[in-house]
């Protein structure tokens, strides 16, 4: 791995963000979806898709039960469809999503004005998550959890480290928020109706009160539920060639989508630790995780 501008990245990943810093022109109706890696980018994709399409859509035809999160919304640096001018292409209001720590993204994205949806979460399900993730990616790479633990904990795995991820949008989530949201998956999982209203006001287009009553946010949030999304057949067949033509089975972006399941896999210790490392680094930003 190496180190590029504090953050750690496989060589190929490394190309396709250089490539996206050179390519890519942010447009102030852009909405960019951000995440680290394994922190729920996949369902935010879904929310956000389908509160924004919600007067296109009904709820029994709607393009979620046949499309893979995934595909609905490409990322900036391996837009999935194809070569990076793909994104030049897509006509405005442009719905992107991204892995890149703010300071990755070219400077013109704040400038822009475009808005940020940021997601995070507790990182010691986000470390599990990811496990799991790139033990399926990387066959013949296989990594023990306690080696890949150690690792994480020194910030040392793809876009890590994560809580230097955290901070920036974090802290630009403060200075702009009328421009960057910041979500935690913990709030979202907790009170989806809530943050998916959230969601939509700070995108511009509030539920209406007939909305409302008609149960609309409900029915968003529960296409988009872990539950329905992983039963799909669509969701638990197939695959994307990613960066580096990587193979990605579409069922591995749902495992469990819960709260708490790195108690299943790491001792309290390990978790301990975690905590304290990512206190520390938080001190005094007024993240609280
Ligand atoms: P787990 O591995 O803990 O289950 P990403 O999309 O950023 O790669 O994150 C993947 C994580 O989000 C996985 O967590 C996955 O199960 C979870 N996830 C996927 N879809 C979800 C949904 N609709 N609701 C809640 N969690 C979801």
């Amino acid at each position: 791995m190496i180190l590029y501008k504090n953050y750690w990245f496989r060589p190929s990943i490394i190309e396709s963000i250089l490539r996206a810093q050179n390519s890519f022109k942010p447009r102030p109706e852009d909405t960019i979806i951000a995440a680290y890696l394994k922190c729920g980018t996949t369902w935010l994709k879904a929310l956000f898709f389908a509160v924004t399409n919600r007067s296109q859509y009904d709820f029994d035809h709607h393009p979620l039960l046949f499309r893979h999160p995934q595909e609905v919304l490409p990322f900036i640096e391996a837009p999935i469809q194809g070569n990076l001018t793909y994104l030049e292409t897509l006509p405005s209001p442009r719905l992107l999503s991204t892995h890149m720590s703010l300071s990755l993204l070219p400077k013109s994205t704040v400038s822009s004005g475009c808005r940020i949806v940021y997601m995070c979460r507790d990182p010691k399900d986000a470390f599990v998550s990811w496990w799991y993730f790139y033990n399926k990616v990387h066959i013949g790479y296989h990594i023990d959890l306690e080696t890949a633990f150690n690792m994480f904990s020194e910030g040392f795995s793809d876009h890590g480290p994560c809580w230097g991820h955290y901070l920036e949008y974090w802290r630009e989530s403060i200075a702009r928020s009328d421009k960057v949201l910041f979500l935690k998956y913990e709030d979202m999982i907790l009170e989806p109706i809530k943050h998916v209203i959230r969601l939509a006001l700070f995108l511009g287009a509030p539920f209406s009160i007939r909305e409302e009553e008609d149960g609309v946010p409900e029915q968003l949030v529960r296409l988009c539920s872990f539950e329905k999304l992983s039963s799909l057949p669509e969701n638990q067949t197939g695959r994307f060639t990613m960066l580096a033509n990587t193979v990605i089975e579409k069922s591995w972006y749902f495992r469990k989508g819960m709260v708490g399941d790195w108690a299943n896999h790491i001792s309290m210790e390990m978790g301990r630790k975690l905590d304290c490392i990512v206190e520390e680094k938080l001190k005094g930003s007024g993240l609280v995780l």
